[in-house]
């Protein structure tokens, strides 16, 4: 089992290629009203979670409802891929704002199980090249994420300790 210590208050950014499991790992570990979703806003504000010319639109949304629940003290988790800097900054300002520490959970899978996973789903339609751009970007997320402002990062790597991981909440004083 991997523990993943996080404070009680946090913004959680989930890291990860499309395919990696990041919605799947926010239903497991944390209750719906918890994770704030890319593809929830895009939604709210397009009435199409798939429609990516709503992307401003929807971070805009997302980082406003964030904001809120940070002032009043609870733990958020975002699940988008927040795999360039521009994204994370948003995030990272988010919770400098209200003081609350930016942490980072980076799920990273094989690129096959990735495309396999998302080859099956009739939801998402990019091809293998927009797969191969995220993982580039992942791969250079790694060593930026702690410089960016992140307060820890929870590095899992695998199918396997992606699904040995349990959250432990550390106390605040
Ligand atoms: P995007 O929203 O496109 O960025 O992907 P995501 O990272 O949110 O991935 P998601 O959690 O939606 O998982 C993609 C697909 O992989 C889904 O069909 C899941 O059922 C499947 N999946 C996710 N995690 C696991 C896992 O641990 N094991 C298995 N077998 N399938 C998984
Ligand atoms: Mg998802």
């Amino acid at each position: 089992m991997t523990v993943l210590d996080i404070p009680e208050l946090a913004l959680v950014a989930l890291v990860g290629v499309s395919g990696s499991g990041k919605s799947t790992f926010a239903r497991r570990h944390f209750a719906p009203s918890q994770v704030l979703s890319s593809d929830t806003f895009r939604g709210l504000v397009a009435d199409d979670e798939n429609d990516q010319s709503a992307s401003a639109d929807a971070f805009d949304a997302l980082h406003h409802v964030a904001a809120i629940r940070l002032r009043r003290g609870l733990l958020t988790v975002v699940d988008a891929t927040n795999l360039q800097p521009h994204a994370r900054a948003g995030l990272i300002r988010v919770a400098r704002e209200h003081d609350v520490l930016p942490v980072a959970i980076v799920l990273d899978v094989p690129e096959a199980v990735a495309w396999e996973r998302t080859e099956a789903r009739a939801d998402r339609t990019f091809g293998r090249q927009v797969l191969n751009r995220m993982r580039r970007d992942l791969r250079q997320s790694f060593g930026r994420l702690a410089r960016e402002g992140f307060r820890k990062v929870h590095v899992l790597r695998g199918v396997e300790e992606i699904d040995a991981a349990e959250i432990r909440y550390e106390k605040m004083f």
